[in-house]
C-alpha cells in the first residue's frame, strides 16, 4: 500500500497525527508519505506541531505560504500534482475544511487516486465561508468519509452521498488529546502565566469575519473590560495580531494577557484549566466539549451543532458585544458537564485505519504520545 497524507495548517496536524499512527501501526511495510503544504508555515504554528504529536518529518514541503484564496489553492495544486504522479499512491488521506483539503481533493481525484476526507459532513449552512465550499467539494469528491457526529451523517444523506462511502468513526481530534492528555495535565501553563485554574476566560481569535474587518478593534476593547472582572489570556494568531498592529494596537490592560501562538500541549493545558473559553475556532468547541469546558462563540453559525446541543458551547453571535454578558451566562451553566458524544474515546484514528487497511492486521496499538 501507498498512501499520501496531505496537511498544511495548524488544527490538521491534530486531526491527522493518530491517523497516520494508526495507518502506520496496521500497515508497518507500507509507504506512508507525508506531504506538508506549508499553508501555515511559522514555527509555532506548524513545526511545534510536528515535534510534539510525534509526526514523523514531511517527505515533501510544498512552501505554499499565504496568499488569496485562488492564488493558495492554485499553488497548492500546481505543487502537490507531480508528487501525486511521482509516488502513484493508492490512496490519499486529507482531514478538514482548509484550502489545502481542497486543492488536495481536486488534484487527487483528477489524477484518478480514491481520497479519504477525515472530519466530513460538517456544514454550517454558510456559503460566505469559504471553509463551507471546501468541505462540500471534498465530501463530494471522496470516497471514504469519515464522519464524528451524527449530524455530519444526516448532512451527508441530505446531500444523496451513498450510504457505502459513509463511515462513522469518532473524532481524530479527540485521539491526539487523549494520547497526550498526561503531558497536557502536567504542563501546568496555568501555573507559568500566573493565573489560578478556573478562574480565567482564555480567547482564541482569527476568523477574517471577525479580525479582518472594523470589529476587532470592539472585541479587544470588550477583552480588556472583561479582565476587569477575570484574568483573560489570549494567545494571539499571526493574522490577528497582524490586524491589531495594523489598527494601532490596543489590547493594553493589566489582565488581558496576550501571548504569541502556543504549542499544541501548552494551549491544551490552558483549556482544560479555563473558566470559560471564548473563541471563533471550529476544532476547540469540540475539545471544550470533550474537557466539559464552558465554550462561548463568537459566530452566528457553527458546523458542529453536537456542541451546541450538549449545552457545553453557546453561540453569542458574530457581537462584539456580547462578550460583556459572558460572567452571567457562565454562572447560568449547570455545574457538571455532559459525557462527550459517542466515539470520542480515543480510538476513531484506529476505526479509520480498519476500513482503510481491511485486508491488514494492528501490529500494535498506536501511540502517538511515546514520540
Ligand atoms: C486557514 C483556514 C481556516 C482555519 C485557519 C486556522 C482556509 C480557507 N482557512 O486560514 O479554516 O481556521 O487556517 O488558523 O484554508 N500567517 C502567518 N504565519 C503562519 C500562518 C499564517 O503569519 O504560519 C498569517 C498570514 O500571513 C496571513 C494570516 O496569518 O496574514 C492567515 O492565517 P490563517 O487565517 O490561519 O490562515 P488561512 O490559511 O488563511
Amino acid at each position: 500500500m501507498r498512501i499520501v497524507y496531505v496537511i498544511g495548517t495548524r488544527p490538521n496536524f491534530v486531526k491527522t497525527a493518530p491517523v497516520i499512527a494508526a495507518m502506520r501501526a496496521r500497515c508497518p511495510d507500507g509507504r506512508h508519505v507525508i506531504v506538508h503544504t506549508g499553508q501555515h508555515y511559522d514555527r509555532a504554528m506548524s513545526e511545534v506541531f510536528f515535534e510534539e504529536l510525534g509526526v514523523p518529518a514531511p517527505d515533501h514541503m510544498l512552501e505554499v505560504g499565504s496568499g488569496t484564496h485562488a492564488v493558495q489553492t492554485a499553488r497548492t495544486m500546481e505543487r502537490l500534482e507531480p508528487v501525486i504522479m511521482t509516488e502513484e499512491p493508492d490512496l490519499l488521506v486529507v482531514p478538514g475544511d482548509v484550502n489545502s483539503t481542497l486543492a488536495a481533493v481536486l488534484v487527487a481525484s483528477k489524477l484518478g487516486v480514491p481520497v479519504a476526507h477525515v472530519e466530513s459532513g460538517l456544514r454550517s449552512f454558510d456559503m460566505t465561508m469559504p471553509e463551507e465550499i471546501n468541505r462540500i467539494v471534498a465530501d463530494r469528491f471522496s470516497e471514504y468519509l469519515f464522519m464524528h457526529s451524527e449530524e455530519a451523517v444526516g448532512n451527508l444523506r441530505a446531500e444523496g452521498i451513498p450510504e457505502e462511502r459513509m463511515h462513522m468513526v469518532g473524532n481524530t481530534m479527540i485521539d491526539t488529546l487523549v494520547a497526550l492528555r498526561d503531558r497536557i495535565d502536567a504542563a501546568d501553563s496555568p501555573g507559568k502565566l500566573g493565573v489560578a485554574p478556573g478562574d480565567y476566560t482564555l480567547v482564541t481569535l482569527h476568523r477574517p469575519a471577525l479580525v479582518d474587518g472594523p470589529l476587532l478593534g470592539e472585541t479587544v476593547a470588550r477583552l480588556a473590560a472583561l479582565s476587569e472582572q477575570m484574568p483573560v489570556v489570549f494567545p494571539v494568531h499571526p493574522r490577528t495580531r497582524k490586524m491589531m498592529e495594523a489598527a494601532g494596537g490596543g489590547g493594553e490592560a493589566p489582565n488581558l494577557l496576550l501571548s504569541e501562538p502556543l504549542g499544541y500541549i501548552d494551549f491544551l493545558s490552558l483549556v482544560a484549566g479555563a473558566g470559560a473559553v471564548l473563541t471563533d475556532s471550529g476544532g476547540i468547541q469540540e475539545e471544550t466539549t470533550f474537557l466539559g469546558i464552558p465554550c462561548f462563540t463568537l459566530r452566528d453559525n457553527t458546523e458542529r451543532p453536537v456542541t451546541i446541543d450538549l449545552g457545553t458551547n453557546e453561540l453569542l453571535g458574530l457581537d462584539p458585544a456580547a462578550i460583556a454578558t459572558v460572567p452571567e451566562r457562565l454562572a447560568a451553566r449547570p455545574s457538571t458537564p455532559p459525557q462527550p458524544p459517542p466515539l470520542w474515546d480515543g480510538h476513531a484514528a484506529e476505526r479509520v485505519a480498519e476500513v482503510l487497511l481491511p485486508d491488514y492486521v494492528d501490529a500494535a496499538r498506536p501511540a502517538i504520545a511515546s514520540a
